[in-house]
C-alpha cells in the first residue's frame, strides 16, 4: 500500500551531548541495536521496502550500517559470532536504501521537502527515529496508521496524550473524534505554550503524508523557533482536506532525551532475557 519510508536524520541530537558529538544520534544502541535500525524493523513490518534517510554532515555511520562490512564478514565468517548480523543481513536484502543530505537545519518541514527528491509522487511514511515505539504481541505503529490510510487515504499523525507540563515539546492537535482514537484534525500548534496548547494530544514521530504536502511545504513560512514546520504544513491541509490524528496501540520512548533512552534500554533488556 505505501511503499517507501522517510527518515528524517540530520538533526544535531544536542540533548545527548556528549555522545553524539562525533556519533549520529540514530546510532545510538538501545541494547544491541541503533535507533535506526528499530525504526527500519517497524517500516518493514508496515509494507515498507524503500527507506530513504535524509542525512547531514557527520552522519555517515548510518549510510555504513546498511551496507556490508567485508573486514567483519571476513572475520566472523564461519563463527557463531555470525548469528548477530543475521537481523541486519535480511533486512539489506529485502530493502533498499537511498540518502540526500539536508545541508541546512532549517525543521522538520524543511527535511520532509528535501526528501521529495527521494519520495517522488506517492505517500509515504516519517519515522523519527528518536521516538521508539513498540506493541507487545500486536502490530507496530506504522502498520496499525497504514491501515488506517487504506481506508481514508489521507494525511495521518500519530498522537498520544501527554502531561500539561510536556506540552511545549510536541506538535498538539486539536481534533474532533470520529471513531474510537481517530481524530479529524482542526488544529495543531507546534510547541505552544501551556496556556496556548489546544489539549494534551501531541504528535510523536509517525506520520503517513500524501504527495501533496511538498506543494504546501514549498510554500510554508518558518514558523517556531524560525523552522519551516510540517505541523504547519499539517495545519494547512487540514483546512482544506481531511487529515487525522490517531491514537496508536503500543508504548513510545523518548529516546532523544536521557531519560527515556534509559527506560527503554531498561524494558528492552528485560524483553530479550
Ligand atoms: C518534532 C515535531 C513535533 C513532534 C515531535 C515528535 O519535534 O516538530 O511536532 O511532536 O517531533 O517527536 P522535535 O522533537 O524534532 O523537536
Amino acid at each position: 500500500m505505501i511503499n517507501k519510508c522517510l527518515f528524517p536524520a540530520a538533526g544535531y541530537g544536542t540533548r545527548f551531548l556528549p555522545a553524539t558529538k562525533a556519533m549520529p544520534k540514530e546510532m545510538l544502541p538501545i541494547v544491541n541495536k541503533p535507533l535506526i535500525q528499530y525504526g527500519v524493523e517497524e517500516a518493514m513490518e508496515a509494507g515498507c521496502t524503500g527507506m530513504a534517510i535524509v542525512t547531514g554532515r557527520g552522519k555517515r555511520a548510518i549510510e555504513d550500517h546498511f551496507d556490508i562490512s567485508y573486514e567483519l564478514e571476513h572475520q566472523i565468517n564461519g563463527t557463531h559470532k555470525e548469528q548477530q548480523l543475521e537481523g541486519i543481513r535480511a533486512l539489506m536484502q529485502n530493502c533498499s536504501f537511498s540518502y540526500t543530505r539536508q545541508h541546512e537545519m532549517k525543521g522538520l518541514g524543511h527535511a520532509i521537502y528535501t526528501a521529495q527528491t527521494l519520495i517522488g509522487n506517492e505517500p509515504f511514511c516519517v519515522l523519527l527515529a528518536d521516538d521508539l515505539c513498540i506493541n507487545r504481541g500486536g502490530r507496530g505503529v506504522l502498520a496499525q496508521m497504514v491501515e488506517l490510510y487504506a481506508k481514508y487515504q489521507c494525511c495521518i499523525v500519530a498522537i498520544e496524550e501527554v502531561a500539561l507540563e510536556e506540552v511545549h515539546k510536541y506538535g498538539v492537535i486539536l481534533g474532533q473524534e470520529m471513531a474510537k482514537g481517530v481524530y479529524q484534525v482542526q488544529n495543531m500548534v507546534e510547541k505552544p505554550k501551556l496556556e496556548e496548547a489546544p489539549s494534551n494530544l501531541a504528535v510523536i514521530g509517525r506520520y503517513i503524508l500524501t504527495p501533496d504536502i511538498f506543494e504546501v511545504l514549498k510554500h510554508t513560512p518558518p514558523g517556531k523557533n524560525n523552522e519551516i514546520q510540517i505541523t504547519d504544513a499539517l495545519l494547512q491541509q487540514a483546512q482544506d482536506k481531511l487529515v487525522l490524528a490517531y491514537k496508536f496501540e503500543g508504548k513510545r520512548y523518548d529516546c532523544g532525551s536521557v531519560e527515556g533512552f534509559i527506560q527503554a534500554t531498561n524494558d528492552f533488556y528485560q524483553l530479550q532475557r
